[in-house]
């Protein structure tokens, strides 16, 4: 059975498409069949990210609109062979994404075996981002260590406990999942920004992850590589774990306290 997972955030800019490109890939590479689903209509750059801008020629809504079948609008992914990215329409408007057919498409992407549906959401609580997460069986939270991110994310638990097919069956509620991406230990150390567990004790759902701020995230995606993909980075590492966590493993937490340089180091530099 197909799990649909949606990437969300109360507020924009967050990392939300990094970390869905990142994820899904995460999840090919351990052999699952993936597809991850741009639901940015509008904006548009989870293929940038991806890599994949110039093939695409249909979309999300040209599906939806039965303008084309999902095997034309599908396109395989360069690093991956068992991963699908589904491209968002850049034109049209968002009122285009209606739940029935969203959910047609999901069913059909069920039936070609995808274990794993990857919803990278819009930022907001309008129609684009409700649609993304309505037919989720869990979701990943995404929140910067600032109040403001962490007050949105909050916000965006509250929509999904609200308007999600499970939460309005009344079965299973969504597993919700707290990635804190653009993480600084330097700057929690000196206060200027929330520690991990500040923005646990606020949200209360289980940290999945936190992601390192990097420099190299921006390089990678400009050039159309998912961030896990750069080896041997934190970052790339960071969000494995992330994956490995997500399919059942223990792996306990990196990258998230801060080394004071050594004497040495403070004298000749470094980094
Ligand atoms: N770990 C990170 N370190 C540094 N920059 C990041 C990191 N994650 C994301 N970014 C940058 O933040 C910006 C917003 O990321 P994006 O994934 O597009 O967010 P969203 O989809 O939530 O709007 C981009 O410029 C991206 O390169
Ligand atoms: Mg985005």
């Amino acid at each position: 059975m197909a799990k649909i997972i949606v990437v969300t955030s109360g507020k924009g800019g967050v990392g939300k498409t990094t970390s869905s490109a990142s994820f899904a890939s995460g999840l090919a590479m351990r052999g699952h069949k993936t597809v991850v689903i741009d639901f940015d209509v509008g904006l548009r750059n989870l293929d940038l990210i991806m890599g994949c801008e110039r093939r695409v020629v249909y979309d999300l809504i040209n599906v939806i609109n039965k303008e084309a079948t999902l095997n034309q609008a599908l396109i395989k992914d360069k690093h991956c062979d068992n991963l699908f990215v589904l491209p968002a329409s850049q034109t049209r408007d968002k009122d285009a994404l209606s739940e029935e057919g969203v959910e047609r498409v999901l069913n059909d992407l069920a039936a070609m075996d995808f274990e794993y549906i990857i919803c990278d959401s819009p930022a907001g609580i309008e129609h684009g981002a409700v649609m993304a997460l309505t037919f989720a069986d869990e979701a990943v939270i995404v929140t910067n260590p600032e109040v403001s991110s962490v007050r949105d994310s909050d916000r965006i638990l509250g929509i999904i406990q609200a308007k999600s097919r499970r939460a309005l069956n009344g079965g299973e509620p969504v597993k919700e999942h707290l990635l804190i991406t653009r993480y600084v230990p330097k700057r929690v150390e000196a206060g200027e920004m929330l520690s991990y567990a500040d923005v646990q004790e606020i949200l209360r759902i289980p940290l999945i992850g936190i992601i390192p701020e990097s420099e190299s995230v921006l390089h990678a995606s400009n050039s159309g590589n998912p961030a896990i993909h750069i080896e041997g980075s934190e970052v790339s590492e960071a969000y494995k774990d992330v994956v490995s966590r997500f399919l059942g493993e223990e792996k306990p937490l990196r990258f998230t306290d801060y080394e004071k340089p050594g004497f040495l180091q403070r004298i000749f530099g470094g980094k």
